[in-house]
């Protein structure tokens, strides 16, 4: 079973298949437990630091409503208010923040500072979003897939918009539990090429495939799951009015998705911006189980916690 006890999570590459899945299966188990009005508190005492920054809603509210719930409780921190904004080395922050908190959560811009936050605090790092990855996303995501589909593995995911953050842990996770994944960007935005190749491997593992495409048509052909993020992420916005150029064609509408199985289901992580990528008769529509994914965040994140913490 799970023993995440004082571990990580800064990408999933680093989790089992077997880890990832149980992880899915006690988010569920917990969602029912809570939909049930059951109060469990493992973690009663403990306190989550939480380091935005970039803004934040799901991300924010879900880990401190999260904590709440598990009996325990939650700091936001924002850099801007933090030494750490005003130039205080990451790694005395770490060495810090580790005397007072049981674990951190950090969204930022570098994967790089997870990744030196994590090397030098001697309490949990839980990467809350990067420029490279979104792992605790992918998880809420899968277990969306699961109560949907009733099964992950032998499904496909298709991803159709900018090759960075979410494309990137969908990628992991997804090839970590079987599932077929079909990436269509724009030439110029494809996803990262070592995390390509990692997720390839682990998807050779699992007996899925992955495939890399400029086309969207070819990515959601027979697709089961059709996801998007906005074309502009955190700290692009200069690039937005190029990007609208650039992303024309890989909006998902009712001629993209027709070529999907009839009973596909539409993900987007949110925050969306509709009519840009994707319609609103898209999002809004009878597919889309994009709230019953924002809702998981809280669920998937509870069983993280008290895996890493418990
Ligand atoms: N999907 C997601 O991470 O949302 P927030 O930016 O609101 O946290
Ligand atoms: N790709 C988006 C995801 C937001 C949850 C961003 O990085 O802004």
């Amino acid at each position: 079973s799970v023993d995440l006890k004082g571990k990580d999570l800064l990408t999933l590459a680093e989790y089992s298949p077997e880890t990832i899945r149980e992880l899915v299966q006690k988010a569920k188990e917990m969602k029912e437990a809570y939909l049930n009005g059951e109060i469990i508190a493992p973690l009663k005492g403990k306190t989550l630091g939480m380091i935005f920054e970039k803004s934040s809603t799901r991300t924010r509210v879900s880990f401190e409503t999260g904590m709440f719930q598990l009996g325990g409780q939650a700091l936001f921190l924002s850099s801007r208010d933090l030494q750490i904004g005003r130039g205080e080395p990451v790694s005395d922050t770490a060495k810090v923040l580790s005397q007072y908190v049981d674990a951190i959560m950090i969204r930022t811009f570098a994967h790089e500072t997870v990744e030196e936050l994590a090397e030098h605090a001697t309490i949990p790092v839980i990467n809350g979003l990067t420029d490279l990855h979104h792992p605790c996303q992918a998880l809420a995501d899968l277990l969306t897939i699961l109560e949907v589909k009733g099964t992950l593995k032998g499904l496909k995911l298709a991803y159709i918009g900018d090759g960075n953050n979410v494309a990137h842990s969908l990628l992991i996770a997804c090839a970590k539990v079987g599932m077929d994944v079909a990436v269509a960007t724009p030439p110029s935005y494809a996803p990262n090429e070592e995390i390509v190749s990692l997720a390839k491997g682990f998807a050779d593992a699992s007996g899925s495939t992955i495939s890399i495409t400029n086309d969207p048509i070819e990515a959601v052909t027979n697709a089961d799951v059709i996801y998007a993020d906005v074309w502009t992420s955190m700290g692009q916005e200069e690039e937005n009015e190029q990007r609208l150029k650039d992303f024309a064609g890989f909006q998902v509408n009712k001629e993209l998705v027709a070529h999907a199985k009839a009973d596909y289901m539409f993900l987007h992580c949110l925050p969306a911006h509709r009519e840009e990528e994707v319609t609103a008769e898209i999002i809004d529509g009878p597919n889309s189980y994009v709230f019953q994914e924002a809702g998981n965040r809280m669920h998937a994140q509870k069983a993280l916690l008290v895996e890493l913490l418990g």
